[in-house]
């Protein structure tokens, strides 16, 4: 029987990174693909040592107490909302994530949504598809201004840095941001952007982008209350984690013109979507694809499964985020 460590792989992953995990593992591999429930996976888990996982699987109190040889759940993806870290800590469990590697990817969809959305893009798409387009017309589909406009940014981690230096230098933007804590000033000059209360943020910003991480704190920032600062001619675009916007108040918001327009890459609930939002035309909808290029997935599948190798076989993981 091999000694080697035992890991479970949750979701399918590059042919690569297998055979790169399974030169120092035996890798139990999940290639179904199938999101395991908390049974499915405490099942599959009991006895290994570690964890390649994405968003999808919930690492908690209850699978950690039904996992007493875990040691590790490497995550592939920035966001870590799926661990609860503390009781990880509590556990001696170590958890990792995938910083850097995806934020300019990121960044690039996070504009790429907010031009789409200020643009009309894929309402007119849709439009034109369905056979619609009989004649050209002065107003058809027009949007709001992109460049020399306000971009307000909620959360100002590396992410939202970048989003600030594409507007800022790319479109000439005036950029607002507000933050838990503000930026160190060779920052702030690098993203030509000025620190603002939430309240200022959300009633100056042409467009607003969401990229804080979600937490209890973070849950519903951007609700009713929020929605009803914002000028009637804002946009929102939300790259973070669902859970931050109220879905069901940002829906109302946008079927009545209280906002312009949103663009939205992750749900409450997802891969469910509030069905008040799949109604409203004034929504640019993706399925949670902001990192989504097949370099930087490579490059996050890659830390990942160095993170395992790092910690297991060497004693050292590359981006802990409880180390001892
Ligand atoms: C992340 O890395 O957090 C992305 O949202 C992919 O899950």
């Amino acid at each position: 029987m091999s000694t080697r460590p035992r890991i479970l792989v949750a979701r399918a992953v590059f042919p690569e990174t297998l055979h790169k995990l399974e030169q120092h593992f035996e890798v139990d591999s999940n290639q179904a693909d199938t999101v395991l429930g908390p049974q499915e996976l405490t099942e599959r888990l009991k006895d290994k040592v570690g964890a390649f996982t994405t968003g999808s699987e919930r690492i908690d109190a209850g699978v950690l107490a039904a996992c007493p040889q875990l040691k590790v759940c490497a995550n592939m993806a920035v966001g870590f909302n799926n661990f609860d870290v503390p009781a990880m800590t509590a556990r001696k469990v170590l958890a990792t994530n995938t910083p850097d590697v995806l934020t300019e990817t990121t960044a690039d969809f996070g504009f790429a949504l907010l031009m789409a959305t200020a643009r009309r893009i894929a309402e007119s798409e849709h439009y034109l598809r369905a056979g619609q387009w009989t004649k050209w017309s002065f107003d058809m589909f027009a949007g709001s201004e992109v460049h020399g406009s306000t971009l307000g940014i909620l959360g100002m981690g590396r992410i939202g840095q970048g989003i600030a230096r594409r507007g800022a230098h790319g479109f000439g933007m005036n950029v607002i941001y507000h933050n838990r804590s503000r930026l160190a000033p060779e920052l702030e000059a690098a993203c030509k952007a000025r620190y603002v209360g939430k309240d200022e943020l959300l009633a100056s910003a042409d467009h607003l982008v969401l990229v804080l991480p979600y937490s209890a704190a973070s849950h519903h920032a951007i609700g009713a209350a929020e929605l009803a600062r914002m000028k009637p001619t804002a946009t929102l675009v939300n790259i973070a984690r669902g859970g931050i916007v109220d879905d069901a108040a940002l829906a109302a918001a946008l079927r009545e013109k209280r906002i312009a327009a949103a663009g939205l890459d992750v749900y409450e609930g997802e891969p469910k979507v509030h069905p008040d939002l799949l109604t409203v035309p004034n929504v640019v909808l993706t399925p949670h694809i902001a990192s989504a290029t097949v370099p930087t997935r490579r490059a996050m599948a890659d830390l990942a499964a160095d993170n395992l190798i790092g910690f297991l076989v060497h004693g050292k993981p590359l981006t802990p985020l409880n180390p001892e």
